[in-house]
């Protein structure tokens, strides 16, 4: 099982970015801790980041047949991005959406997802552990 993780707007930051949200640790622990749980799921995992819309969109265009699986957390465009959402609906690969804060708890303009109409599951508030969460939900979907 590939699967493609994209990370959207200012999670390269992590760590420096409002820690008392999104944790101390850095964007660079995220990929060990992603990469880690992904050999032990006997998947394979690719990473990508990017602070801009359009970049997003030619990533996921690009995965079309060549992952199974993308595990995404779109960050601030989440709330704004109806070409994110189209993206996704066009390649048609099983997405997880991941947030690592809880976001149903936070400001109301980030209780609109766009991206999660074309997603098989969220998965929110649970820290790093959410990602390794989307990636057992997607490789759990490709057993059943
Ligand atoms: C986020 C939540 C978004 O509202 C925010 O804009 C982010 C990160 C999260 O992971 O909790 O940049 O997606």
């Amino acid at each position: 099982m590939k699967i493609l993780v994209i990370n959207g707007p200012n999670l390269n930051m992590l760590g420096i970015r409002e820690p008392e949200i999104y944790g101390k640790e850095t964007y660079q622990d995220l990929l060990a801790l992603v990469k880690d749980a992904a050999s032990r799921l006997g998947a394979e995992a690719a990473f990508f980041q990017s602070n801009h819309e359009g970049a997003i969109v030619d990533a996921i265009q690009e995965a079309y047949g060549k992952y199974d699986g993308i595990v995404i957390n779109p960050a601030a465009y989440t709330h704004t991005s109806v070409a994110i959402l189209d993206a996704l609906k066009a390649v048609g690969i099983p997405a997880v959406e991941v947030h690592i804060s809880n976001v149903s708890e936070r400001e109301d303009f980030r209780q609109i997802s766009y991206v999660r109409q074309a997603c098989v599951a969220t998965v929110m508030g649970k820290g790093f552990d959410g990602y390794v969460e989307a990636m057992e939900i997607l490789c759990d979907r490709q057993v059943l």
